[in-house]
C-alpha cells in the first residue's frame, strides 16, 4: 500500500509518501481500504514532535473506507460495511487497521470527505459544550478560531443548545463563515477581545471561554471570563501556554481553567458511540453543517498541513488516497 511516514520530527516536509507493508488487523481491529482521511491540528503536534510519539510512525487519527478483512474477535462489523473512525492511528495511508470499538457504520448519503473528518472535530465539540462546561441556554460564551474545523461545529453546537456565541477570527471571509455558523458577534483577534466581550455581557464577563488557540489568546480569554467562569484551554494552534502562576485564579474572580483532551471523553465504548451518534444525528437531522474547506490527495499532506498551519484553511480538511 501507500501511506506517509515520518521518520524525524520537522517541518511539513517530513510527511514522506511511499509504499510501507499492509497493515495486518490484530484482535478487536478491521481492515479498512481508505476512501478518505481526516486531518486535524493535532497531526501537525505529533510531527513537530509537541506531543510524544515513536518514530518512524504513520499520521492520522481518523478516516472513512470500506472493510476488506476481520481481524480475531470481531462480531459487529463485516466485510463491505462502510465505517468512519476516530482517535485510531496510521490514518494516512490505503490501508488502516481500525480497532472496531473506535468506529461506526457510516450512514448513506455522507459523502466520504465528510464522514472522514466529521467525528473527532464533532465528537470534540460535543464534550466540550456537554460536559467540560454544560453550556446553558441563554448563556454568551466566546468561542476562539471560530471558522476553524471545530470552531464551526462547535457554534452550532452551543446555539441550538440556546447560547449565544462570540467568536474571534483572522478575516473577512471567516467571519462570514462563522457568522453563517451562528455566531451573534465576530471579534477579530486584533480587537481589544475583553473589553469588546464584557461591552456584549453588560461588563460581567462570559461563563466559559473555549480556547483552541493557546499562546496568543489564553490571556484574553482569562480576562474576558466572568467570576467562577472557565476557561477551556483545549488546543494551542498559536503555541503551548507558558507555564501559569495558579495563583492568577485567585485574582481573576475564582475561575477555573480545564486542559481536556478527547481521549478521556470517549474512554469507553459507549462514551464513543454516545457522542459519535450525536454528530451524525446532527448531520442527518440537517441542523449541523459540516465545513470541508479543501481537500487533498493523500500524496500531497504536507501541503495540507503547510495550509492548516499557516490559516489558510477553514472548516475540516481530507486526504484522498
Ligand atoms: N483537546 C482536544 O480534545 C482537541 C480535539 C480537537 C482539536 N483540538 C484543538 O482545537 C484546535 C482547533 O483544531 P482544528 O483541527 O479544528 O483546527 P482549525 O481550527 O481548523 O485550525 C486552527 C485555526 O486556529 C487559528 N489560529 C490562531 N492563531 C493561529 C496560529 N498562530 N497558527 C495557526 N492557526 C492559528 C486559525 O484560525 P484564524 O485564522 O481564524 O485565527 C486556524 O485556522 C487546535 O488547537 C487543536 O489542537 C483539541
Amino acid at each position: 500500500m501507500h501511506a506517509i511516514t515520518v521518520e524525524e520530527h520537522g517541518g511539513p516536509d517530513v510527511l514522506r509518501y511511499g509504499e510501507a507493508p499492509d497493515p495486518v488487523p490484530g484482535p478487536g481491529q478491521v481492515l479498512v481500504r481508505t476512501a478518505a482521511i481526516g486531518v486535524n491540528f493535532i497531526d501537525t503536534y505529533f510531527r513537530r514532535g509537541m506531543y510524544p510519539i515513536a518514530l518512524p510512525y504513520v499520521p492520522g487519527s481518523e478516516g472513512t473506507g470500506t472493510v476488506v478483512a476481520l481481524g480475531p474477535d470481531v462480531t459487529d462489523l463485516a466485510v463491505g460495511d462502510v465505517i468512519a473512525w476516530s482517535d485510531s492511528t496510521a490514518s494516512y495511508a490505503d490501508l488502516v487497521a481500525v480497532t472496531a470499538a473506535r468506529a461506526v457504520k457510516v450512514p448513506d448519503g455522507v459523502p466520504p470527505e465528510v464522514a472522514a473528518s466529521v467525528l473527532l472535530q464533532g465528537m470534540t465539540a460535543h464534550y466540550l459544550t456537554h460536559d467540560s462546561y454544560a453550556v446553558q441556554p441563554g448563556d454568551t460564551i466566546l468561542v476562539h478560531a471560530g471558522a476553524g474545523g471545530t470552531g464551526l461545529l462547535l457554534t452550532q453546537i452551543a446555539t441550538r443548545i440556546g447560547a449565544r456565541v462570540i467568536t474571534t477570527v483572522s478575516s473577512d471571509a471567516k467571519a462570514e463563515l462563522s457568522r453563517g455558523a451562528g455566531a451573534a458577534e465576530v471579534l477579530r483577534y486584533t480587537d481589544d477581545v475583553p473589553a469588546r466581550v464584557r461591552e456584549l455581557t453588560d461588563s460581567v464577563g462570559v461563563p466559559a471561554v473555549y480556547d483552541g488557540v493557546g499562546k496568543d489568546t489564553f490571556e484574553a480569554s482569562l480576562k474576558s471570563t466572568r467570576p467562577t467562569g472557565i476557561v477551556v484551554l483545549f488546543g494551542a494552534a498559536s503555541g503551548p501556554v507558558p507555564p501559569f502562576d495558579l495563583q492568577r485564579l485567585n485574582g481573576l474572580g475564582s475561575l477555573y481553567v480545564q486542559r481536556p483532551s478527547l481521549g478521556a471523553y470517549v474512554a469507553t465504548p459507549e462514551a464513543f458511540r454516545r457522542r459519535a451518534d450525536f454528530v451524525l444525528t446532527g448531520l442527518a437531522e440537517g441542523w449541523l453543517n459540516f465545513h470541508v474547506g479543501a481537500t487533498y490527495p493523500l500524496a500531497d499532506a504536507a501541503r495540507a498541513h503547510t495550509d492548516l498551519q499557516a490559516r489558510r484553511t477553514t472548516g475540516s480538511v481530507a486526504l484522498i488516497p
